[in-house]
């Protein structure tokens, strides 16, 4: 659980930032689907700092608790306090929720959740004597869920859904795109832009082979930005390929490595 308002270096190559802005004058929650590295966080985290409000985020996994959301009691001091969580604090201050991979959550903690995402948004605090927290009206929240071919996630249920009516698809972006993306986090140097359109060539067959189910694994954006940025420190291309794209795949084994091995000598010699 963090709380944060770092800037990042985030390019708007879809005019996300225009339908969010919308979305965040109505009052009409946000939820963004797409695979993992595809801009998701960075997106709301970059939105959060330009209206120049206070972002409050959390990641759900199948361990995140009712407690994580909205608090637990403590004893401090011979007293027992209620240390508030995070969607009581993000509620009070009016500033962005962000529910990432929420539908890694389990259904008890979504249900809580729900509570203060409906019209009214309010919650009862049953863990603090009744005590009822009302949101602010310039409270916001964003959630961001994987496709449900990702490991660990789950079907959201339709009345989560429904509380975030405006949503929002981040896709893979197109090679000259995603270039561009590279050159937001790294300087790529003039002789290296052939070795990177090389990668870019491998990412993307790379990632269709995984869409096709012919590899277990696909490389996201935070691939193609490690990759530049060792070609930035000298590492030689194939060998920069190796540790970035190929290695991963002995997780499922000498064959699955060998496949993308193949690919990167042709590609890189
Ligand atoms: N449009 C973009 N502009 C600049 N950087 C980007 C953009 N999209 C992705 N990145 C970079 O790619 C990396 C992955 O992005 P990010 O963490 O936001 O993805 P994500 O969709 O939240 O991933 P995950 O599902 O794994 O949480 C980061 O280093 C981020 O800075
Ligand atoms: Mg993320």
């Amino acid at each position: 659980m963090t709380i944060d308002t770092s800037d990042s270096n985030y390019f708007d190559w879809n005019n996300s930032f225009d339908i969010i802005k919308k979305a965040y004058d109505s009052s009409l929650f946000v939820l963004i689907i797409g695979p993992k590295g595809t801009g998701k966080t960075s997106l709301v985290r970059k939105f959060a700092s330009e209206i120049g409000k206070m972002l409050y985020s959390i990641n759900f996994s199948l361990r995140t608790r009712e407690s994580h959301l909205v608090g637990t009691k403590t004893m401090n001091q011979g007293e027992v306090t209620f240390v508030e969580g995070i969607l009581i604090k993000s509620m009070r201050d009016g500033g962005i929720l962000y529910l990432d991979e929420l539908n890694a959550a389990e259904a008890d903690v979504l249900l809580r959740l729900d509570e203060a995402l409906d019209d009214r948004r309010q919650i009862v605090l049953k863990e603090a004597e009744g005590q009822v927290i009302k949101a602010l009206d310039n409270w916001f929240v964003f959630a961001t869920i994987n496709p449900l071919s990702h490991e660990g996630t789950k079907e959201l249920p339709p009345q989560i859904l429904s509380r975030f009516p405006v949503r929002l698809r981040l896709e893979y972006p197109p090679k000259e795109i995603e270039k561009q993306i590279i050159k937001h986090h790294v300087i790529i140097d003039g002789s290296n832009e052939n070795d990177i359109d090389d990668a870019l060539k491998l990412a993307n067959s790379l990632r269709e082979a995984a869409s096709l189910e012919e590899l277990y694994y696909s490389p996201s954006i935070r691939e193609s930005i490690a990759f530049a940025k060792l070609l930035r420190n000298a590492v030689s291309p194939k060998e920069a390929a190796e540790v970035v794209y190929a290695n991963v795949y002995d997780q499922w084994g000498e064959v699955e490595y060998r496949k993308v091995m193949d690919m990167i000598t042709s590609i890189f010699g």
